[in-house]
């Protein structure tokens, strides 16, 4: 079976360890034992994937500038898998970063064919109450897409380094496929790139936190930050070579002596690329340390002559939730999922209906236990609904030896769905007044 990756299918994956291999995604599991205190997806490797995190953590272990941000496409209610990213969002903001969260109306009415009308009802009543309700802070920043040009215009850019037949490969658009899809997809780009604009304080790691559909607009945004390098910074055994991409002359001149002043080692020019030999720190160089300030101060020098001097985004990847009726949950079928904004009774209903890993009659049950790695109900405790990884362990033991019945099971969880969405619908009413706050007018 071939593995395709598609941001606007119903993608179901369901061996994500070939996510490894075939996409070049990593594997979380070597970040989190460098995590003090991990936000329980991560514990719980529901975060099962990375790009490039080693960059944010690394900052926000030094307190270095770093951001987050993710964006949310308002064509339907917003539901439990939609928080996992609100809440990504917010752990990070929590641990320093500079957090965006993107309303993406205009990939909602150029591939949906929502009016603009409902995309700001939408975005606002489903996703952004719940964003703030979860406790996203207004120090961050929160926006429709269609309404912030700086973006718009970093799409534009975006636009010149990139052409169709790349897109059409990436997401297999034809010539059928319309101007205004295309354009979405270079929006995505630019609202991954944007906090590395200038008003944001410049480049900076950056981590976007998605479902792993979205890898495709990851790897492409990565490769256009590169391709808005003037810059290839490189060790190359025991020198640094400074490759000039199409960075002109007077670049050159002004790498050049900034390497020269620096004192590093030995500077000369060549007409596409500047070698730093001799070098003097062999530690620095070979930790990489040399590497990454040479790198830093090459992406200050672009900024200061009016380049955007982007590094490559970093993502992190979590899994779908299954859906209650089995499959993946789905925003359009609303017996898959329940939503955040659901009636608690109608929340209780739907789990009490829900596909379990139970068999099929309770003696058979009794006798051979229960499936948790199979049912939706356990999942919803492991996702969202149980702070405590003891707990858990103790009703996976008490299900699997066949003591805890899917009835029991279901009646408890229907009640801590219908508190956790009571409170959490009190606290959309509060955050409703503070949306000002935020900038949004209503
Ligand atoms: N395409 C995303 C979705 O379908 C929404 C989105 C827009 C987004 N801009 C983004 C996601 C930036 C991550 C980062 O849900």
């Amino acid at each position: 079976m071939e593995l395709k990756l598609d941001p606007w299918g119903a993608v179901h994956v369901d061996d994500y360890s070939k996510l490894f291999e075939e996409f070049g995604i990593s594997s979380f599991e070597e970040i989190l034992p460098k995590l003090k205190d991990p936000h329980p997806y991560m514990r719980r490797k529901i975060i099962f994937g990375h790009r490039n995190y080693d960059s944010v953590l690394k900052a926000m272990q030094q307190h270095k500038p770093f951001a987050v941000m993710s964006g949310f496409m308002p064509s339907g209610r917003a539901h439990f898998g939609h928080m996992m990213v609100m809440n990504e969002i917010i752990w990070h903001q929590q641990h320093g970063g500079d957090a965006f969260a993107a309303i993406a109306n205009m990939e909602a009415h150029a591939v949906r064919g929502i009016s603009w009308s409902s995309c700001r009802d939408i975005g606002i009543n489903e996703y952004i109450l719940s964003l703030i309700a979860l406790g996203f802070q207004p120090t961050g920043h929160i926006y429709f897409q269609s309404e912030n040009l700086k973006m718009r215009d970093l799409a534009f850019e975006l636009g010149i380094v990139s052409n169709f037949s790349e897109v059409s490969a990436i997401y297999g658009f034809s010539g059928e496929t319309h101007i205004s899809h295309m354009e979405s997809v270079m929006a995505q780009s630019a609202d991954i790139l944007q906090p590395q604009l200038e008003e944001f304080g410049g480049p900076k790691p950056v981590v976007i936190p998605v479902g792993a559909d979205q890898d495709p607009h990851i790897k492409l945004t990565r490769d256009l930050a590169y391709r808005m390098r003037k810059f290839l910074v490189e060790v190359r055994g025991d020198y640094v070579s400074v490759r000039g991409k199409a960075a002109g002359e007077h670049l050159m001149r002004a790498a050049e002596s900034m390497l020269k002043d620096a004192g590093y080692g030995k500077v000369k020019r060549y007409e596409e690329h500047i070698d730093v030999t001799q070098i003097q720190d062999r530690e620095a160089l070979i930790s990489g340390a040399l590497l990454e300030e040479i790198e830093g101060r090459i992406i200050k020098l672009e900024t200061k002559h009016g380049d955007f001097g982007f590094i490559p985004p970093a993502s992190i990847y979590h899994r779908f939730m299954t859906g209650l009726t089995g499959g993946k949950m789905s925003s359009s079928r609303p017996e898959s999922h329940i939503a955040l904004t659901e009636e608690p009774k109608e929340a209780a209903r739907k789990i009490m209906k829900a596909i379990t890993g139970g068999r099929q009659s309770l003696a058979e049950q009794k006798k051979l236990g229960g499936e948790p790695d199979k049912c939706s109900i356990y999942e919803f405790l492991v996702f969202h609904l149980s702070e405590d990884d003891k707990e858990l362990l103790e009703l996976d033991a008490e299900c699997r030896s066949g003591r805890r019945m899917c009835g029991t099971c279901k009646k408890d969880v229907a009640e801590r769905i219908w508190k956790f969405l009571s409170e959490h619908q009190k606290a959309r009413e509060a955050a409703r007044e503070r949306l000002w706050e935020f900038g949004i007018c209503v």
